[in-house]
């Protein structure tokens, strides 16, 4: 793992914070630390294609998850929603490379949000704000 692009990320997010005008929002938590995070998609048309035009996310707790979400939401701009829901956590983390076996699951926090919002993909209502991180 490169020290120094997780700590750039954590102290240089890029796409935090809600999404206005997003198509769909998916949120998860993880039982193994009580983080949350949560994951805006906004889709445009493009070729006949409908690809991801934007992600945006907020993680609450984890500064590894935020430097993933960081990497995770900027490398999904174009991607088809199949090409998205392929991705794995460990392909998010980008130039951080791999996580250690302790931060492993925030990856998969990541990743379950985006899965979470895919699926939620404009064919339902966003789901609600949680009223608190979920706890174990
Ligand atoms: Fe998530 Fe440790 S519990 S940062
Ligand atoms: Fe739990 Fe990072 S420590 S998401």
């Amino acid at each position: 793992m490169d020290e120094k692009k997780l700590n750039d990320a954590i102290a240089n997010p890029q796409n935090l914070g809600e999404m206005a005008d997003a198509d769909s929002v998916g949120t998860v938590g993880s039982p193994d630390c009580g983080d949350m995070v949560r994951m805006w998609l906004k889709f445009k048309e493009e070729d006949g294609r409908k690809v991801i035009d934007r992600a945006s996310f907020q993680s609450f707790g984890c500064q590894t998850a935020i430097a993933v979400a960081s990497m995770a939401t900027e490398m999904l701009k174009g991607k088809t929603v199949d090409e998205a829901r392929q991705l794995k956590a460990e392909e998010m983390t980008g130039d951080i490379g791999a996580l250690p076996p302790m931060k492993i699951h925030c990856g998969q926090l990541v990743e379950g949000a985006l899965k979470s919002a895919l699926d939620n993909d404009g064919t339902e209502a966003p789901a609600p704000a949680p009223e608190s991180p979920a706890t174990n």
